[in-house]
């Protein structure tokens, strides 16, 4: 085991010291980018404004022959576009494929300024974790990058999610973890070919009653996955995220499982459909009625302490620890979103 004391030390001579606490970003939704399409590189300018995080895609998804056009756009797209105080990732290929050295060191050595983080596909263990830690390291300090580019993991994997606490706890560079349904379904020989989302056969069937017809309720699959990455995240003071969600055609559906997340713990998912990221703009910001809600309670619990009954509800220090929660997040969007600061009355 690494000693507490060499945790927080840089892993190669001229590389930036790790970060102690994460910057404090909102990330409702991480979009995804083709970046070797012409046509999606040049909107990104105008993209960029209208989202809180743009991700440059070399992994699944981007076909074989694409595969080194796809890393010289995002390059591209990294050195030309002002961002702003929009997020820069890419998700990069998977460590044991022909293309993830090179993602990796001409990413860096081309816009390792730039880059804010990069998402590591098919993570299995910290082992994974670590190989990129150190690359970067070196990268870093051979390209004299001033701040340590983050790392994102992709829990996608049944061996992954076996060791999710490790994976979470393998680096200061840990940024967050996104539940990727569609390799963990395949991984896990789940029977489904959905990405995300439930399925019509995963139900409750409730007990019989003479002849009337037996009610079902559809369960949500991902809920275990969820709940166990959620521990595992704030246990570490990393961020989970919900990942993709692949039928663009329910708006509902997506709805409602990116809500499902929001509620448990995760702070933003991926959209690779335009249409998803007013969704994720919806979800995973707190509803004003529950932000009010929660500043009657901070209100009328100034030192976060004893016990207040509101509207018949009793409140005491760990409701008002669940109000904060509300309150710092309802700040962060209202930040950005000055409307919502309105509705929020901040
Ligand atoms: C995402 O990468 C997934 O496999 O769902
Ligand atoms: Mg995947």
């Amino acid at each position: 085991m690494k000693l507490p004391r060499q945790f927080f030390q840089p892993l190669a001579i001229g590389a930036p010291a790790p970060m102690r606490d994460l910057p404090v970003r909102l990330e409702r939704m991480i979009h995804f980018v083709p970046p070797h399409m012409e046509k999606m590189r040049a909107k990104v300018p105008e993209l960029a404004k209208t989202v809180d995080v743009v991700l440059g895609n070399l992994e699944d998804a981007i076909p074989v022959e694409a595969k080194e056009a796809a890393r010289k756009g995002f390059i591209e797209m990294g050195q030309s576009v002002d961002f702003g105080p929009t997020g820069l990732w890419t998700r990069i290929n998977a460590l044991n494929s022909p293309w993830a050295l090179d993602d990796i060191t001409e990413i860096i050595g081309n816009i390792g300024n730039k880059l804010d983080v990069i998402m590591l596909p098919k993570v299995d263990g910290p082992w994974d974790i670590h190989y990129l830690d150190q690359l970067l390291a070196q990268l870093e300090a051979r390209h004299k990058v001033a701040k340590p580019i983050l790392i994102h993991a992709i829990l996608e994997t049944a061996q992954g999610v076996n060791n999710v606490e490790a994976i979470a706890t393998a680096s200061p560079r840990m940024h967050g973890m996104s539940l990727g349904p569609a390799d963990l379904a395949a991984s896990r020989a789940m029977k489904t070919t959905r990405v995300g989302g439930g399925h019509p056969e995963y139900k409750v069937l409730a007990d019989a009653e003479g002849d009337t017809p037996r009610a079902t309720s559809q369960q949500d699959l991902w809920h275990y996955t969820t709940a166990k990455m959620v521990d595992a995240c704030a246990a570490a003071s990393i961020k989970p995220f919900y990942g993709p969600f692949g039928d663009f055609s329910d708006a509902a559906a997506c709805e409602s499982q990116f809500r499902n997340s929001f509620l448990l713990g995760c702070v933003g998912a991926w959209t690779l459909h335009p249409s998803q990221i007013a969704i994720a703009k919806k979800v995973y910001a707190p509803d004003p009625a529950e932000v009010a809600f929660a500043k009657k309670i901070v209100e009328s619990m100034p030192d976060g302490a004893g016990a207040v009954m509101i509207d018949g509800k009793m409140q005491d220090d760990a409701t008002w620890k669940q109000a904060k929660v509300l309150i710092d997040l309802a700040k962060l969007v209202a930040a950005k979103d000055p409307e919502m600061g309105q509705r929020y009355g901040l």
